[in-house]
């Protein structure tokens, strides 16, 4: 990487000289004589530090750095001051100046300032990508499909994501719930801090009120220390309670008050703590079916599902398969640095058939290993999982009377056994020796297990 740019801004011009002595062993150093002429060569090329003069006739220091501190990036600031001027140096601190300098000034202490201030100004700009790039992949525009049903959804979400209001997402595992919870938070004017997600099934009953709201030291037995909880690292930002329908009932109170007053306690706290928190809940269950058998409480329920997303299943909105699997084998083959591939049409048509019960992440890991797998970049029938092509996702009868505990595993195998050598015998034209090939196995085994399965040896030819 190239030298760092410091812009050295002063009237006097025996101090930009002396400045530019200084600092230009380690630094590229600009110079200008005005506020105006910073300005301008800043918006030419920007610098990392600027070190400004804050006496100058025209555009003086606090003017130079209130424009530049508007900008949406901006460098590190350091004021040059002389002593009768620190109070205006402190000022310009608040005003987002990072540190200032007195003439005349220590070369070591100047060049300890400038190299913290250009060490700051690059982390600075580092948060900046990365929160671009962030809100990049939770955009609206990363949420794919055509759908009528999921463009539904998008537009509910683009109108609440600007709002406070509390939303709940409902839908089968895998529908994208907390894809669609990262936009609604990285459109909001919350977005430039991160959204705060917790697992409510992950963890277990008894932690889950100190995790949500923290405890105070000697709580409990183990609260050895003062902790904040999901609540206070949330403040200003989105908590996303993701599979609230797992918490319970106890819990759900303390919510609904939070919700309600914007105020919790810690654990073992008798303070009032408040907050300002947008909620977004998550679910796969059916809420309805909770409130009647007592599970969920519905005074949450009625105050989380002030504006309510519900995901339709992938196989409600087959026309968002095709479009999916795009957009996955784009991201994928540049995530994993591969080539692109895409499938045949064939492939395609079966993928659209195919009842998909775990949803876009079913299809996401499906692509995924077919990417992988495959050598060709043309990827076929053969690079789709056999129950993909067979049976459709439809659970074959058999497997069905096992899942109802009509049928044991070990009778249903022994039937699926039977079933398998009966074919390849008949196959083989009753050839036990070619029967087993066909099977993959030896004839003496395929003997040992005929005898057991009770498969009649009808005159082996
Ligand atoms: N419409 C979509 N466009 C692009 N990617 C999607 C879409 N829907 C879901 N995904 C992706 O599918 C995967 C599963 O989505 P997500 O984790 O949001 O689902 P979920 O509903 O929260 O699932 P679960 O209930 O199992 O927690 C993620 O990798 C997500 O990015
Ligand atoms: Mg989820």
């Amino acid at each position: 990487m190239g030298k760092r740019r410091v812009l050295v801004v002063d009237d006097e011009p025996g101090v930009r000289e002396s400045l530019r002595m200084v600092l230009k062993e380690r630094y590229d150093v600009a110079c200008a004589a005005s506020g105006e002429e910073a300005l301008r060569l800043s918006a030419a090329e920007p610098c990392d530090v600027m070190l400004l003069d804050i006496l100058m006739p025209g555009l003086d220091g606090l003017e130079v750095l209130e424009r530049i501190k508007a900008e949406a990036v901006s460098p590190q600031v350091v004021m040059l001051t002389a002593t009768k001027t620190v109070k205006t140096a402190v000022t310009a601190m608040k005003l987002g100046a990072y540190d200032y300098i007195t003439k005349p000034f220590d070369v070591e202490e100047l060049l300890l300032i400038i190299d913290r201030a250009v060490e700051s100004a690059a982390l600075v700009r580092e948060v900046a990508v990365l929160r671009s790039e962030v809100g990049l992949r939770y955009g609206f525009e990363n949420v794919v499909g055509n759908s009528p049903k999921l463009k539904t959804v998008l537009r509910t979400i683009s109108m609440v994501a600007p709002l406070k209001t509390t939303v709940l997402i409902t839908g089968e595992s895998g529908t994208g719930k907390e894809l669609i919870a990262k936009a609604i938070h990285y459109n909001s004017p919350r977005a430039d801090k991160p959204m705060v997600t917790i697992n409510c099934a992950a963890i277990p009953d008894t932690l889950l009120e100190s995790e949500l709201f923290g405890h105070e030291r000697g709580a409990f037995t183990d609260a050895y220390t003062r902790k904040a909880g999901q609540f206070e690292l949330a403040d200003g930002s989105t908590l996303f309670l993701d599979e609230i329908g797992e918490m319970n009932p106890a819990t759900q109170a303390k919510i609904l008050r939070v919700l309600e007053q914007a105020e919790f306690t810690r654990v073992g706290g008798a303070q009032p703590l408040r907050v300002d928190v947008r909620v977004i809940a998550a679910t796969n269950r059916d809420l309805h079916q909770g409130m009647r058998d007592g599970s969920f409480r519905s005074d949450l329920y009625y105050r989380l599902n002030v504006v309510s997303v519900h995901l339709p299943s992938l196989r409600e909105r087959r026309e968002d398969v095709v479009p999916l699997v795009h957009h996955f084998l784009r991201s994928k083959s540049r995530d994993l640095g591969m080539p692109e591939k895409s499938f045949t049409s064939e492939a395609l048509d079966l993928l659209m058939q195919y009842s998909w019960p775990g949803n876009v992440r079913e299809l996401e890991n499906l692509v995924e290993r077919a990417m992988v797998l495959s050598h060709e970049t043309k990827l076929g029938l053969d690079d789709l999982p056999g129950y993909v092509c067979n049976n459709n996702g439809q659970v074959h009868p058999v497997q069905q009377s096992v899942l109802r505990g009509e049928t044991r595993l070990a009778e249903a195998v022994d039937q699926f056994e039977q079933d398998l050598i009966r074919t390849a015998l008949a196959q083989a034209e009753n050839n036990h020796t070619r029967a087993a090939e066909l099977l993959g196995t030896t004839r003496r085994i395929l003997k040992y297990k005929m005898d057991k399965l009770g498969i009649a040896s009808v005159g082996e030819s």
